[in-house]
């Protein structure tokens, strides 16, 4: 019994009574961030659903979830032993795997550490400041060129299908020092296959918990099988590039540093966290793949929401030709000079929550939360959509109002508000990413209100229901685009 095991002066987790072998999975249903939301109104920002026989913890409130995962930090910083995960990356993700916790912050070290090089590394040209703006910049134009011709050709795009390259692109560039065609099939139908992947990882796939679905056929699970097969092939056909061609003396991109970093630590007598190079190389893999679905989303998302109200995608480009001009393109260090860009993002993420949980956590030792007893190795959903909509900290948390994050006049993005909205989770598990999302984010948009204006077909009513998954994608629409200004050629 359950009870008999919970210290004294704790309390045992409340939620809803759950049936035998399915557990609550009824009552999760295909949307779990509204179902999970309504159940926190219900039983408090801690409670426990089942799924299948497996105990899950669900946190919601903006103090809750900053009390679990910055305050006891290291209690919820683990990852549960999912079915899915173990086919991600062979089992080898630094972002799913359950690595004790020494190696996990080892490999998110050097991740972090190879990521910032790269960003921030040279130009080639004295155009650019660093080379993620020199990247972004060119695969923006790129992006606009491909959207003009298919234009021309086919009167309307789908936008998913064009920006999601231009992401693999930039993310591409810093990996692998390569960049891919628009129509290269092997990249383009790589990166087109993310809804197969975020759909089985997201959080509460009730095969990830009820094994008996484990055994039964399920083309989802064949899709994200053969999903992260192709995915580790295409990876890892180009580290066998990079070894061949390995030179310590010119560290060419991430993956580069990464082989360096295992010759280096042969050297290292003193190593004292054992990994495997593969481990090590590995991490190049996690860093493409989180790379090019994130951002590709938020900016597949943005269009939708330019063209959902047309009235705010001219309010950006008013700003931008103010403040930037239509004589050069816009650069980083534009991004404190557009303040209703800067909102617009703030409102896309927190309008769309589109990761709506984080990836799964765990408990790595007995805890509590809010008076409740928490075992170790308990499965934990951070509810980031429940933050990003609840009554008691935003005002008309369902309308989309850019403005929310603006002073009186218009010209000043209020940091404190902005800091509430929760996209890339929070403590030791928080995205590693988060800087060069945002910067990449601003800059992709703002390059593309300036030169382009979007806009719905006519006669399509735009449902922008999200499908569910670890990233939600809007149902997809063909678009068409205008240039603002014609060349004058
Ligand atoms: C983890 C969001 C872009 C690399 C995460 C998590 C979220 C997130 C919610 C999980 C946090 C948790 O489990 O508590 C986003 C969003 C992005 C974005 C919204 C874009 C708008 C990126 C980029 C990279 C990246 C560009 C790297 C190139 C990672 C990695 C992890 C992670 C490696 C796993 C960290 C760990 O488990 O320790 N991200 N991310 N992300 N992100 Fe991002």
């Amino acid at each position: 019994n359950a009870q008999n095991k919970i210290p004294e002066g704790l309390q045992q987790l409340p939620g809803p009574k759950p049936f035998p072998i399915i557990g609550n999975v009824l009552e999760l249903g295909s949307r779990p961030y509204l179902s999970l939301t309504s159940m926190s109104k219900r039983y408090g920002d801690v409670f426990q659903i089942q799924i299948g026989m497996r105990p899950v913890v669900v946190l919601s409130g903006n103090e809750t979830v900053r009390q679990a995962l910055i305050k006891q930090g290291d209690e919820f910083a683990g990852r549960p032993d999912l079915y899915s995960f173990r086919y991600i990356n062979d089992g080898k993700s630094l972002s799913f795997s359950t690595d004790q916790a020494g190696i996990w912050r080892a490999r998110r070290k050097l991740a972090y550490s190879a990521l910032r090089s790269f960003s921030n590394l040279d130009s080639t040209t004295p155009e650019y400041s660093c080379a993620l703006e020199e990247h972004i910049s060119k695969e923006t134009e790129y992006l606009i060129k491909e959207l003009n011709t298919v234009m021309k050709t086919k009167g309307s795009f789908d936008p998913f299908r064009y920006v999601v390259v231009s992401v693999a692109n930039v993310i591409c560039g810093m990996c692998f020092g390569r960049r891919y065609d628009h129509h290269d099939d092997e990249l383009v139908s790589l990166v087109n296959l993310s809804d197969d992947f975020v759909k089985v990882v997201g959080s509460g796939n009730p095969a990830d918990f009820i094994p008996l679905l484990q055994y039964l056929p399920s083309t989802k699970m064949k899709k994200f099988m053969s999903l992260n097969a192709r995915f580790s092939k295409f990876v890892q056909k180009l580290v066998t590039e990079h070894y061949a061609t390995f030179d310590k003396d010119n560290i060419r991109d991430i993956t580069d540093s990464l082989i360096d970093h295992c010759e280096d630590r042969k050297l290292d007598e003193n190593a004292n966290i054992q990994m495997s190079d593969e481990k090590i190389v590995g991490i190049v893999n996690d860093l493409f793949g989180a790379g090019f679905d994130t951002i590709s989303t938020a900016l597949s998302w943005s269009l939708m929401y330019f063209v959902a109200y047309p009235e705010i995608q001219n309010r950006l480009f008013e700003e931008i030709k103010e403040k930037v001009g239509l004589d050069r393109m816009p650069v980083f260090s534009d991004r404190n000079n557009l303040p209703l860009l800067e909102a617009y993002i703030l409102e896309l993420f927190r309008h769309s929550s589109y990761l709506p949980f984080t990836i799964p956590h765990c408990t790595t030792k007995d805890t509590s939360l809010n008076g409740y007893f928490i075992p170790k190795d308990t499965c934990v959903f951070i509810n980031q959509w429940q933050i990003n909509h609840d009554p008691e900290m935003w005002e008309d948390p369902f309308s989309f109002k850019p403005e929310r994050f603006l002073n009186a006049d218009g010209t000043e993005v209020n940091k404190v508000e902005g800091e509430k909205v929760m996209t890339f989770g929070l403590g030791k598990r928080r995205c590693i990413g988060e800087v060069i999302a945002r910067n990449e984010v601003f800059l992709f948009l703002a390059i593309l209100i300036q030169k382009l204006n979007f806009q719905a077909l006519p006669g399509d009513q735009l449902d922008l229901t999200p499908e569910y998954g670890l990233t939600m994608k809007h149902k997809r629409y063909h678009l068409r685009a205008t240039m603002r200004v014609r060349n004058e050629q």
